[in-house]
């Protein structure tokens, strides 16, 4: 794609890479500072996407809270929801912003408050998502998670910027989710390697930010920053 969106990947992790509890209960990793710089982050995009993974665990309402950015507009809440598994009642479908629930093409069926994009066989194919996404004129996508989500992102080549906000925590258990969560690597080949672009200290916490290491992807200039 010429052209794409600039993508932000942006997670929490503790200190040994986890991002819930084990059976993809939620927990609270980011820090009052933290969650007021997501909040920056949304307004700033156009879309914001994360996995039904994250829908089913979190339910999470994805939207800029004027506390954090006053008179910040909320992005297009983009769910991965090959199945069309969202629940009725999930805070995505709350109408209160614009949501864009995005199934496989045998996926039939409507969602309240919210538009549906059939897209790919299987899981969601994310070039095409990204230049729909783009026709549609977003020009900053803002990626939430969970890690299988943000593995395809990475995987792809579909990250321009990663931000982690490392809590000053360890969980100690490897059933919990991971920062990012794939198939197999079997060899360094299978790994990506990443540039280091900043390291913050944000409140307790650490923010560490990360670019590819090759240059090609999404570009900033004009695009909120
Ligand atoms: N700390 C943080 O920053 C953070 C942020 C977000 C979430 N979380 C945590 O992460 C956990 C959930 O993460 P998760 O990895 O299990 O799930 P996830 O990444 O939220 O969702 C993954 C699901 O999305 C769907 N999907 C469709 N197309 C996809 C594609 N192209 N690539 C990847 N996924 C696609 C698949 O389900 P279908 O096949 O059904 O479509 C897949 O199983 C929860 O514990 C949540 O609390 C933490």
């Amino acid at each position: 794609m010429a052209d794409r969106p600039f993508i932000v990947l942006n997670m929490a992790s503790t200190l040994d890479g986890k991002i819930g509890l084990p059976g993809k209960r939620p927990l609270k990793l980011s820090s009052e500072e933290d969650f007021a710089r997501v909040h920056r982050l949304r307004a700033e995009a156009q879309a914001v996407v994360v996995g039904i993974e994250t829908v089913l665990a979190d339910d999470p309402k994805l939207t800029v809270k004027e506390e954090h950015v006053p008179d910040g507009s909320s992005p297009l809440r983009v769910v991965l929801d090959s199945a069309g598994r969202v629940p009725r009642g999930a805070a995505v479908l709350d109408g209160s912003t614009a949501t864009l629930i995005v199934t496989a093409e045998d996926v039939s069926g409507t969602f309240p408050n919210a538009e549906a994009l059939r897209c790919g066989t299987g899981e969601i194919d994310l070039l095409r998502l990204v230049g729909h996404l783009a026709e549609r004129g977003v020009q900053r996508i803002l990626v939430e998670g969970g890690g299988t989500v943000a593995w395809s992102f990475l995987r792809a080549g579909l990250v321009d910027r990663f931000h982690v906000y490392i809590a000053p925590w360890t969980m100690g258990d490897e059933r919990a989710p991971s920062l990012l969560a794939g198939n197999r690597a079997d060899s360094p080949g299978d790994m990506r390697r990443l540039r280091l672009r900043e390291v913050t200290v944000l409140g307790e916490g650490l923010l560490v930010t990360y670019e590819p290491a090759q240059k090609g992807g999404g570009t900033e200039e004009g695009r909120g920053g």
